[in-house]
């Protein structure tokens, strides 16, 4: 089973990615997660075709992905316009690759509500693109700088088991789905 993570962080020592390097670690035997890197993502413009190479490549691992992990950060109560932005690309069509594709969503901030917020606003969008989005569990990661440490390893233990948690329900999830098609 391959895994698909998408940090919606830009930045180096983002919590989110280093969230997502954390869920490689706790994957189970047989099962992969790649990141994929959102940086050569150009801003969206219906005037470009075809697709730009880096949006080319970023479909086609949707596309060859069993499911997909979204680390979201919080910008003003919502996604990050890298997030909004590469999921607008990935949803034109022609065979928009997000659709019936399992995906879950968590997020880390440095406050007290972890990217609930955020994370209500990623739902709405995922049920847009037609994904199939996992209910539970939630996973808000609050108070980054107390869970990470100086290197980005996520140190929080009881983070960590949710985190392992949230794998285990995705992966079981994906499966439901591709034993239905
Ligand atoms: C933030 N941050 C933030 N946090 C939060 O809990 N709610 C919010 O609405 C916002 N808004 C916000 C706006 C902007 C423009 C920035 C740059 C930051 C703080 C945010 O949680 C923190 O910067 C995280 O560390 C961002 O995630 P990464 O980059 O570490 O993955």
């Amino acid at each position: 089973m391959k895994i698909l993570g998408i940090s919606g962080s830009l930045r180096k020592n983002s919590y989110n990615t280093a969230a997502l390097r954390a869920a490689q670690e706790l994957l189970p035997q047989g099962v992969t997660l790649e990141i994929f890197d959102l940086s050569p993502i150009p801003l969206y413009n219906e005037d470009i075709e075809p697709f730009p190479v880096a949006v080319q490549a970023l479909r086609e691992c949707i596309a060859a992905a069993d499911a997909l992990l979204i680390a979201t950060p919080e910008y003003n109560h919502s996604i990050s316009g890298v997030l909004k932005n590469a999921l607008d690309w990935a949803s034109c069509p022609p065979d928009p690759p997000c659709e019936d594709k399992p995906v879950a969503i968590f997020g880390v901030s440095t406050g007290r509500f972890g990217t609930l917020r955020a994370q209500l606003h990623l739902r709405e969008i995922c049920s847009a693109l037609e994904m199939l989005v996992l209910p539970k569990p939630e996973l808000f990661i609050t108070q980054a700088r107390e869970k990470f440490g100086a290197h980005g390893q996520l140190l929080d233990r009881e983070t960590r088991e949710r985190l392992r948690a949230l794998l285990e329900a995705l992966i079981a999830w994906a499966r439901l789905h591709a034993s239905r098609k």
